[in-house]
């Protein structure tokens, strides 16, 4: 039945450009594979995580240090949602620089709010382990959040009696383990239904999907292999239990919103263009002049994907800096801890 079931997923017959590694690379397919990671472990740590303001943390410590194999799981979790922040930001570039957004201009607005989604997700499941760490990021992600023209209803509805209290953390967590990933299993099987349907921008001949089928299989057990070994090696972190009282200094955000805290705490108000940017990839499809159909860094692209190279090296260049050269009060330095 098993066997049944995954001989189904895909279609007989595939576009031979979809088994060829060089047009999508294969990072949608790993998307889902990490997606699949996450929902299981993340189902495995519901098992244990108590979403109560006093016992959140103890739940957290009881998980580490005694459940059997309950620190791999918490970081096989954490590993799990690095790297699939990391690839997801890759599937976004390579639909940018192939000309896939031009062609598949459904996919690529959908794949935007997913996006979006993803980002609340990941922010949303940094509070609740409820240590230092976690509860000062939180509270740094809520401050940018705040800085955006609608921030105050955004606050209000997320965290009504502030970080950490009995409503926000009920928020949080039904956000992250029911509200989002609900929307987000929704809106990803649209996603994939429209590959399906529509096929990749990329013609290609129609070929067996035999050849596909082993490459996912292998690629499933080299994705889940290397999570696990990451896991072993790169535990994740627990401080001491959350204490509102005494901030970290400086308080750095969740590492993916780092380059926005950089950006924010040079002007508040920077943040409008950020939204700016954002806005306008919607669009991105309507601006570019764009001829040619699928093509890795077409010439006639080239405002386009310049752009977003310069966007990308800029990004990493902020986040760098908010990670390793920032210190107490913001000062600048270096700073390894
Ligand atoms: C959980 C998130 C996502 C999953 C599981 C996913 C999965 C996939 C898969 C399996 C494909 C076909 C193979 C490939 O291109 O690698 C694909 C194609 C595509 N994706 Fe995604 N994707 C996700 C997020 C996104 C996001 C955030 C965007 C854009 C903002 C996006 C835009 C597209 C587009 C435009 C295509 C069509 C590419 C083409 O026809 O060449 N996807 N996606």
């Amino acid at each position: 039945m098993f066997e049944h079931f995954f001989m189904h997923m895909l279609p007989k017959k595939v576009s031979e450009n979809g088994v060829r590694f060089k047009p999508t690379l294969y990072l949608g397919a790993m998307l889902v594979m990490l997606f699949m990671f996450l929902s299981v472990s993340g189902l495995l740590l519901l098992f244990y995580y108590t979403p109560e303001r006093s016992q959140a943390f103890a739940s957290i410590l009881f998980l580490e240090e005694k459940v059997f194999l309950g620190s791999f799981f918490r970081s096989f979790h954490r590993m799990s949602s690095h790297i699939f922040l990391i690839v997801l930001s890759a599937h976004m570039l390579r639909v940018i620089f192939s000309g896939a957004y031009k062609v598949r201009t459904y996919s690529w607005r959908l794949g935007l709010f997913i996006f979006t989604l993803i980002i609340f997700e990941a922010y949303a499941g940094y509070l609740l382990p409820m240590d230092q760490l976690s509860w000062w990021a939180a509270k740094t992600g809520l401050e940018l959040m705040k800085s955006l023209p609608i921030g105050g209803i955004l606050e209000s509805i997320l965290a009504p009696d502030g970080i950490g209290s009995r409503l926000t953390l009920t928020r949080y967590f039904a956000l992250h383990i029911v509200v989002i990933p609900m929307f987000l299993i929704v809106l990803v099987s649209v996603h994939m239904f429209a590959v399906r349907r529509q096929g990749l921008s990329i013609e290609g001949m129609k070929v067996s999907s035999d050849k596909l089928k082993s490459r996912l299989i292998i690629l499933f057990v080299v994705m889940f292999m290397s999570v696990i070994i990451l896991s072993i090696f790169i535990g994740a972190p627990l401080t001491l239990e959350a204490d509102p009282t005494t901030p970290p200094n400086p308080a750095k955000s969740a590492w993916f919103l780092l380059w926005l805290q950089e950006i924010v705490s040079w002007r508040t108000w920077y943040i409008n263009f950020v939204m700016l940017v954002y806005i306008t990839m919607f669009f991105l499809p309507e601006l570019s002049r764009r001829k040619s159909g699928f093509g890795w860094f077409s010439f006639d692209d080239r405002p386009v994907w310049i752009s977003v190279l310069l966007m990308v090296i800029i990004i990493l260049v902020l986040t760098i800096i908010a990670m390793f050269f920032r210190g107490a009060d913001w000062s600048f330095g270096l700073y390894f801890s």
